[in-house]
């Protein structure tokens, strides 16, 4: 079974990426052929600063190696190092309606929050479509968010398939209705958009400030504490197994403990359970040469796939 998923390499990770996105890839790289890679042309559509795409792809690359996706379980690469991505998207924005991109909801909402409306923005669907189908790609695990992109995807291959035969794989999306939503320390979804994040690499010290600013209510040190609608029982769940839970529920029924105590012990869970992706950054921090050979060896593997894809296509369309 062939799972393709791209990371928007965009800046500093947060809990709920992890929760949310990460953790689902590291287990899929268990169980099914996972392809994944970094969509920085797709980052370009929204970063003009050359240094900072730079830097923030590498990042990107060294963040997901530390948090577990492993290049011997999976195809891990850069876009652009596939360059056929870019024949294909051409050849498909010729089998695209407009109106299948102007009902985008995604391109809308960042018109609509005054990102600048250029040709990329509005063809990005088209894009992730040549991402999703230069590999035959079957499952496409996404945020809620992005089921749209993937349903244009299917449409665009339809499309093609219509006119030339059974060539393109039609994929599925895939959202793990299992992931809850990660809250933020305002009580809100975690995201980057909301400033209420906690980042998976942040110092101990901020850490510290970020779990210590977590909203609770003001039931005072000594009496019980609910924890159903606490955002601080919430996030340390993700951390901990059943005994460990049942054990903190304890805690909040007991009383004689203030929500200080458990913003302590909070960043004490995530502090620890990060530890080792920490220790791995380190090592992929001072040898970024490592980063871009195991990158290499991903496009390498990608390209095989996608160079005798692209052929059977251009044949087909009459690109000689
Ligand atoms: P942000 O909202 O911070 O910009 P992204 O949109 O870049 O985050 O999300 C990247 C991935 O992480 C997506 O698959 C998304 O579903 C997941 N994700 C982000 N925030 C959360 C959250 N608070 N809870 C669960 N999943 C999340
Ligand atoms: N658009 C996706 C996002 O913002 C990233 C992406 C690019 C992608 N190409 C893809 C996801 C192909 C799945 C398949 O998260």
């Amino acid at each position: 079974m062939r799972v393709l998923t791209g990371l928007q390499p965009s800046g500093a990770l947060h809990v709920g990426n992890y929760f949310g996105s990460i953790r689902q890839m590291k287990r899929l790289q268990e169980s099914s052929d996972l392809f994944i890679f970094i969509a920085n042309y797709h980052a370009l559509t929204s970063l003009k600063d050359g240094e900072a795409l730079k830097e923030n792809t590498l990042d990107a690359a060294i963040n997901f190696l530390s948090l577990g996706i492993d290049p011997n379980k999976s195809t891990f690469w850069l876009q652009s190092d596939v360059k056929e991505v870019l024949e294909l998207y051409w050849i498909l924005s010729s089998f695209t309606p407009m109106g299948l991109l102007e009902r985008a909801h995604s391109y809308k909402d960042k018109v609509a929050k005054g990102i600048g409306a250029n040709h990329a923005l509005f063809s990005y669907p088209v894009l992730m479509a040549a991402d999703i189908l230069l590999y035959d790609s079957q499952i496409v695990p996404v945020g809620k968010d992005q089921i749209q992109h993937v349903e244009i995807t299917r449409d665009i291959a339809i499309k093609f398939n219509n006119e030339f035969g059974d060539i393109l794989t039609i994929p599925e999306f895939k959202v793990d209705d299992e992931v809850a939503t990660v809250p933020g320390i305002d009580g809100a979804k975690m995201s980057k958009s909301y400033g209420n994040t906690i980042d998976i690499f942040c110092t101990q010290k901020e850490l510290k400030k970020r779990t210590g600013k977590i909203v609770t209510d003001s039931t005072p040190l000594e009496e019980p504490k609910e924890y159903e609608n606490c955002n601080v029982f919430a996030l340390a769940k993700l951390f901990l197994d059943e005994n460990g839970q049942e054990e903190l529920k304890h805690r909040y029924r007991s009383g004689g403990e203030g929500y200080g105590h458990f913003k302590m012990y909070l960043k004490e869970l995530i502090w620890d359970y990060f530890e080792p992706a920490r220790t791995k950054r380190e090592y992929y921090l001072s040898h970024k040469d490592d980063v871009r050979d195991i990158l290499n060896v991903g496009a390498k593997k990608a390209r095989e796939i996608a160079i005798k894809k692209i052929e059977i296509i251009k044949e087909k369309v009459g690109i000689l």
